[in-house]
């Protein structure tokens, strides 16, 4: 020990404020530190685990040897409290707010609309204004890499990209002011102009304000880059001086923090560590705590001693020497990163092989906030098996110092190094000091490979690092070293594949040589944990294959050898396109005429954009902690299918703070909740039937006591025989929920003669996790009064949760008020999930008297409240010679899981929309919904369409793959034409549907970029591109007449200042926004004198949910009849004092005692569907859109980027363009997500392996299309809607089918030069497994493919 006084109080800033913390607990995160005890709510909570970069914080220390303040954008979800001595935080709260002065980054991601339900905003403002306080003029680059970290599941991010890249020096851009190409080396594309700065202005247009009436040659804008607040450095806060003093000081003494179960100590110095390790070689040294954390949290490991070297500053010495750099081990990604970005800046370029090579990892390993904590050492002991440095380090002969009480020695990281999952040669008792990265030798070559389920801010499926020297001035191989991650436990060697290779000559033969023996040195099971067997195996290859084309194009560079690399290689050594091209957003302006004030179709900022950007935006989670509230933790199921014999809660009542346990027996109303007529238990009895079925709750006094106490409860079960999880399986034991759905148009069996073609096929379409960012929240207040309980939650459904919660208390729903302030993102995923938690939280605060808060972490929240509908979809049809289809018979089966829940209603909807654009003259559509052991599956966005046109889309597919034309020819071919009937005989025009179609022709210039597409494709062997074009009729509405009534209520105060009420939830699409403009025109007032405050079922009872696309509508037109009936009353006051203004008006109205609240009422259209004459009219119009894709796919790693993205729609007079194109390019990404990227996965015995962002990947930063046009048809109109706009929140969502299928097409490209051609299997989501092992390569051939049914696989197919 050194000499050190030991202390356990802590000194750091949080936004200029000194904290002082004595004891603190070890276990206490930033995140909770900040938001509950120090009410900063902006920072939140989305998945605890480091990967949505929600919780984002600024963290800045003062160095001394450089004498400098470093700012780091952080996760303040794994920064443990007591390592923040001396260290500065700033949250989105300490840089600007509404009441004193905004900060740029808080303006302009707000006024650029890149703020929807809010719930991540406040941590892209941080870790934006982390990168501004480092480099005030970034790149586009920069600013891409600095949001990688950070999720978004509602804007897709396009708006927030165009914001902040306002920010952008001018001079990282062509300064061509949209003549000419871009420094960025982007071509012009045919119809734009092409400058960086142009900011998505189209000549002529511009894009972007919420300011009324901003124009630009006579158009409006959607977002005015004008008037903008400048970045002012002298706006920020200052690093404390006294942090500095403290620190320059360099008085440091032993922290010690003990708390309720672990002990944290923080030495000062290497030998004190050597000592309390050898003291406790099980405790784990913490810095990034990036690992450590998550075994705590998630995985329930406990560490009751931690050794925190943060401030030893041997750990962290970067030391450069002639052989080689030597980096100390606690220095995090970010600091290794920048060292070796200096040496490659310094040193010969061929000195920097291992340099480069691990910068390339880098570049990708994780996120910003990642990055800037994760330690080198603790990469490197961690041993995970996908570490991304471990196989480079292996590859390029790197070495490890240690030091123990034994003392010092040096570990080569070869083959030897890495002993099995997360285990490696260091002794218990040593602690790795620093890596030595050597310069490389003349001829020596090092490269690094990676593929990842998302390009960005995920780990690695596999990744690989080799290195090769050749035999002076010849291609004969010394030396060849080849290290794969994600193959094995832990990083494996491939010793036997380089011997086969050293001593010959780097050409075809050695490698060809090489191959067998790589598929038999790194072997996987065909049940390997982390499945996609084939697809990794395949990955090993064809790293491989690239080393080699490298190796060939760097012989063939240097003289050695004579064989250049052929011409169609050279793109496979490339990245894929990654420049950003200006995007376009076009709508209709408004009527010539209209009043400047009134706002309605004008691009308007969402009305809590600014708070939500300054972190004041309340959600339900912020709400202060009530006097004596507890908190719910629930247990679950850990079996799908058993008999519950007995619960045992004694252990869990006997810990510190558990309060009580709430089971079914304690339910003093209904114990069930009625969906679609079946009966759902709130908490299950007798019987489970699914992995993750609540059983019972735990209420503590703290969220951590709940969780201990959860874990604490013993349930005994007997396991029941009959399993059911796939469709497959349900079908063949008849196990669905009733009823069936059938319809048919025509006759099919005469449409089959009639066909000159019959084809048979099938698509799977897995599910979707809704991922909303803020989780499954609710706080239960009892008032104490006649049963009164005050329940403010997130969700959908407000009427459903009141009357439920009323049912299961016993009580008149008149005792029940449910507020609903804002919902951190929805997408149907909060109606009947949240209506079963808030009944079972009801129950906690009915039974202890007390407040009750339930906040689901992501793991639960995944596990608990099921997802989108996964879907097998057959079908026969049959087709004519030129194209046409003469009948199609479709059957879908939807994974519905354990419960009814709305999955009746969704396979019925699938029926109503699988003819979608087309007029199939003879079809035939039947649905089920499957009942398995798996959780319930419940509403989605789109609700059953976005499967069920997947698998129309995918008939139209095959048959253009049969006929080998392109899918678009029969798609037009195909379409309803003129005055049509649907399939259930409900009349409509499909006119705007076909303007829809031709101009999205027009305006991705399809019929040249086809073209365009070919040459590329027969030019380049393993990169492809392709195209799809897709269109959508999207019925808008609810088949069932009553759910279309809507109602509201206006409250008109005396200083003219007007309240608006009505039944829909604000939950990031903008709905209160619209309403406030719907109020604004009807009572002639500006925007600024209307509030919407919450959404209340005591202010307006009875609401509908809001979901089906509908809210605008039935609660605008609510709100419209409310204020013209106020506005009515104002008449003759009107009348007497024409000129007003409004306030003397309303102040005359009172004193006359004129009622200045008002009613609205909206009943709606009489929509119906009759299954019995399959006729209907279910939906009162229909909205179109057409998208067009074009990807372009590495075939050998499945990666692939959208190059741009053309979206024309007909959503009628938009109420609010710059909400409807948010929602357009929100619904489309969650689609991207849903057809390419997001896959959840099931154990066989029916556990969901996916619970959290680092295995569920949504789309990031990095999936934003290149080029991102969107553009609303212009002259068009809808009787039908309020102001005759059209619903949007649905339809887009299934046009991210455009990128699936232009997927698919680039596939059928690579499978054509693999002499393959028609239709062939292509399930969804088409990630890169699916892409790459489908275009066949000659590699992915030589993977020998195990026989279904001789293994179990790691993940069961859900559809
Ligand atoms: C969201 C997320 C994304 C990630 N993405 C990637 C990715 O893309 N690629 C990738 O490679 N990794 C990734 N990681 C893993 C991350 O890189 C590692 O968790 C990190 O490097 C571990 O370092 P740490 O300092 O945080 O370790 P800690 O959690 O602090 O410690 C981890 C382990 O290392 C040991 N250890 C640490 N330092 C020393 C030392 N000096 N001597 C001896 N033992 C030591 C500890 O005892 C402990 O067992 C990701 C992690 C997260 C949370
Ligand atoms: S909450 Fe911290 S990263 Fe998700
Ligand atoms: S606005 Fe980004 S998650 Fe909702």
């Amino acid at each position: 020990m050194s000499g050190n006084q030991e202390s356990g109080c802590l000194t750091f800033y949080v936004n200029g404020k000194k904290v002082t913390e004595r004891d603190v607990d070890p276990e206490t995160m930033l995140l909770p530190y900040l938001r509950k005890r120090m009410r900063l709510t902006g920072a939140k909570y989305g998945c605890g685990g480091g990967g949505c970069g929600a919780c984002t914080v600024m963290l800045s220390r003062y160095q001394v040897h450089s004498r400098s303040v470093v700012h780091c954008a952080v996760n303040a979800c794994l920064l443990p409290v007591c390592q923040l001595h001396g260290a500065a935080v700033t949250t989105v709260e300490g840089i600007g707010s509404t009441k004193t002065k905004l900060h740029p980054v808080q303006e302009r991601i707000a006024k650029a609309h890149g703020s929807q339900c809010g719930f991540c905003t406040p941590g892209m403002v941080m870790s934006m204004y982390t990168l501004l306080r480092n480099k005030p003029q970034p790149t586009m680059e920069d600013i891409t890499e600095a949001l990688a970290g950070n999720l978004c599941r509602c804007t897709g991010y396009r708006p927030i990209l165009d914001g902040y890249k306002t920010f952008c020096e001018s001079s990282n851009c062509c300064q061509n002011s949209g003549a000419k190409s871009c420094s960025s080396g982007n071509s012009i594309s045919e119809n734009n102009s092409n400058c960086c700065q142009q900011n998505g202005k189209e000549p002529g247009r511009a894009n972007g304000n919420e300011v009324t009436d901003d124009l630009e040659n006579g158009h409006l804008k959607l977002f005015n880059i004008d008037n903008l607040l400048p970045l002012d450095p002298t706006q920020d806060l200052i690093f404390p001086p006294e942090l500095i003093r403290m620190t320059e000081s360099g008085l440091q003494a032993t922290q010690t923090f003990r708390g309720e179960r672990i002990t944290w100590v923080s030495p000062v110095s290497l030998d004190e560590v050597v000592d309390l390790k050898s003291r406790h070689p099980e405790a784990p040294i913490v810095i990034g705590n990036t690992n450590i954390g998550l075994d705590i949290k998630f995985k329930g490991i406990l560490h009751p001693f931690i050794i925190s070297p943060t401030r030893v500053p041997d750990l962290f010495v970067v030391k450069n020497t002639p052989q080689g750099v030597s980096v100390g081990a606690g220095c995090s990604m970010s600091v290794v990163r920048a060292a070796l970005e200096d040496l490659v800046r310094t040193l010969p370029l061929g000195q920097t092989e291992v340099h480069r090579a691990l910068l390339q990892q880098l570049g990708n390993l994780a996120g910003q906030q990642i990055r800037n904590v994760a330690t080198l050492g603790g990469n490197i002991v961690s041993a995970y098996p996908n570490s991304d440095l471990n196989p480079v380090l292996a590859a390029g002969n790197c070495r490890l110092t240690v030091v123990s009480k034994g003392g010092r020695r040096e570990i080569p990281m070869n083959k030897d190094f890495f002993v099995g999952f997360g285990k490696t040669l260091l002794n218990p008792d040593e602690i790795a000091v620093s890596v030595f990265i050597p310069i490389s030798r003349k001829g020596e070559f090092v490269r690094a490979f990676r593929q990842a389920p998302r390009k960005e801010n995920a780990l690695a499926t596999v990744n690989a690092g080799m290195r090769v020297r050749f035999h002076d001035g010849s291609s004969v191989v010394d030396e060849l070293s080849i290290f794969y991650g994600g193959v094995g436990p832990c990083t494996v060697g491939a010793s036997k594949t380089c011997q086969q290779i050293i001593g010959r000559p780097w050409g075809e033969e050695a490698l060809t040589a090489a191959y067998p023996v790589l598929l038999e040195e790194i072997l996987l099971p065909p049940s390997a944990p982390g499945g996609k067997v084939a697809f990794r195996r395949a990955l090993t290859l064809n790293f491989l294959f690239k080393f080699f084309l490298q190796m060939q194009q760097k012989l063939a560079e240097m003289g050695i050898i004579t064989d250049d690399l052929e011409q169609d290689m050279r793109s496979s050594l490339e990245a894929l396109p990654n420049d950003f091209l200006p995007s376009y957003q076009e709508f209709q302006d408004v009527l010539e005429g209209q009043p400047g004030q009134d706002p309605v179709g004008r691009p308007m900022m969402h009305r809590s954009a600014l708070s939500q950007a300054t972190g004041e935006a309340v959600y339900c989670d912020d709400m202060p902690k009530t006097e004596g509230e507890l908190f719910l933790s629930l247990v679950t199921s850990t079996k799908a299918h058993a008999k519950i014999l007995n619960m045992d809660v004694s252990a869990a009542l006997a810990l510190p703070g558990v309060v009580d346990v709430i089971t079914a027996r304690d339910i003093p109303g209904k114990k069930f909740r009625m969906f679609c007529g079946m009966n759902e238990e709130l908490l299950a009895e007798k019987e489970v039937t699914c992995v993750g079925q609540m059983v019972c709750a735990v209420v503590a006094d703290t969220k951590p006591h709940a969780k201990r106490g959860a874990a604490a409860v013993k349930i005994t079960y007997e396991d029941q025989p009959e399993l059911v999880f796939t469709v497959e399986e349900a079908i063949e034991k008849k196990s669905f929920f009733e009823p069936l759905r059938e319809i048919e148009r025509g006759n099919v069996s005469e449409g089959f003669k009639m066909a000159d073609h019959i084809h048979e096929g099938e698509i799977r379409i897995g599910g979707q996790e809704h991922f909303y960012m803020e989780t499954q929240s609710m706080l239960v207040i009892p008032v104490g009064e006649e049963g009164e309980m005050n329940v403010y939650l997130s969700t959908q459904h407000p009427a459903m949760a009141q009357d439920s919660i009323a049912e299961t208390l016993d009580i008149p729903s008149n005792r029940v008020t449910c507020h609903i302030k804002r919902i951190g993102g929805a997408f149907g995923g909060k109606v009947t999930k949240t209506t079963i938690l808030a009944c079972i939280t009801a129950v906690a605060a009915w039974k202890t008297e007390r407040s009750v808060r339930l906040v689901l972490e992501r793991g639960e929240d995944m596990l608990i409240t099921g997802a989108r509908h996964p879907v097998l979809g057959q079908y026969k049809i049959g087709y004519m010679k030129d194209g046409r289809i003469t009948a199609a018979d479709v059957k879908y089966y939807a994974n519905a899981g354990n419960t009814a829940d709305e999955s009746p209603l969704i396979v019925a909807k699938i029926l109503l929309h699988f003819d979608n654009a087309y007029n199939i003259p003879n079809m035939r559509g039947r649905s089920a919904a499957c009942k398995t052991n798996l959780p319930s599956n419940t509403a989605f966005r789109g609700f059953g369409v976005p499967q069920c046109m997947l698998v129309t889309e995918s008939i139209i597919n095959d048959v253009a793959l049969k006929l080998g034309r392109p899918a678009e020819e029969i798609r037009e071919l195909n379409m309803y034409r003129g005055s049509s009937l649907t399939h259930y005989k409900m009349p409509f025009d499909p006119e705007n549907m076909l303007r829809c179609w031709e101009e999205c022709k027009r305006r991705s210039s399809i019929q040249r970029r086809r073209g365009d597409i070919a040459q590329f494709n027969q030019h380049n062997r393993f990169k492809k591109r392709g195209l799809a074009l897709v269109p959508i009729k999207y019925g808008i509405g609810f088949d069932i007449a009553f759910l279309n009534q809507a109602a509201a209520l206006v409250h008109i105060f005396q200083d003219g200042s007007v309240l608006v009420n009505h039944g829909g939830a604000e939950m990031g699409q903008g709905i209160h926004t619209k309403m406030q403009q719907v109020a604004s025109r009807e009572l002639r007032i500006p925007t600024s004198l209307i509030h919407i405050s919450e959404t209340n079922t005591h202010m307006v009872p009875n609401t509908c949910p809001s979901a089906a696309s509908f809210g605008t509508d039935a609660n605008g037109m609510a709100v419209k009849d409310a204020c013209e009936t106020l506005y009515k009353r104002l008449e003759p006051i009107r009348k007497r004092n024409p000129e007003g203004p409004w306030q003397s008006w309303i102040k005359a109205a009172f004193l006359e005692k004129i009622s200045l609240s008002a009613t609205g009422y909206y009943r709606g259209h009489d929509l119906y569907m009759d299954w019995e004459k399959q006729e209907g009219q279910p939906y009162a119009y229909f909205t179109y859109g057409v998208c067009c894709c074009e990807v372009e796919l590495d075939c050998l790693t499945g990666d692939y980027r959208t190059i741009r993205t053309d979206m024309v729609f007909d959503i009628g007079r938009s109420i609010n363009p710059s909400i409807d194109i948010g929602q357009i390019e929100g619904a489309f990404t969650q689609g991207v997500g849903l057809y390419t990227m997001e896959e959840l996965k099931f154990s066989p015995s029916g556990v969901l392996y996916t619970r959290g962002p680092g295995q569920y990947k949504i789309p990031a930063v990095c999936d934003v299309p290149l080029q991102f046009n969107i553009y609303l048809l212009r002259g068009t109109q809808n009787p039908h809607a309020i102001y005759s706009s059209k619903g949007i929140g649905e339809p887009a969502l299934f046009l991210g089918s455009s990128v699936f299928f232009a997927l698919k097409d680039a596939v059928a490209a690579a499978r054509s030069d693999a002499g393959l051609s028609g239709p062939f299997e292509f399930h969804s989501p088409a990630t890169p497994e699916t892409a790459c092992l489908a275009c066949a390569s000659h590699l992915t051939q030589m993977v020998p493919i195990s026989k279904p049914g001789s293994f179990q696989p790691w993940a069961i197919e859900t559809p």
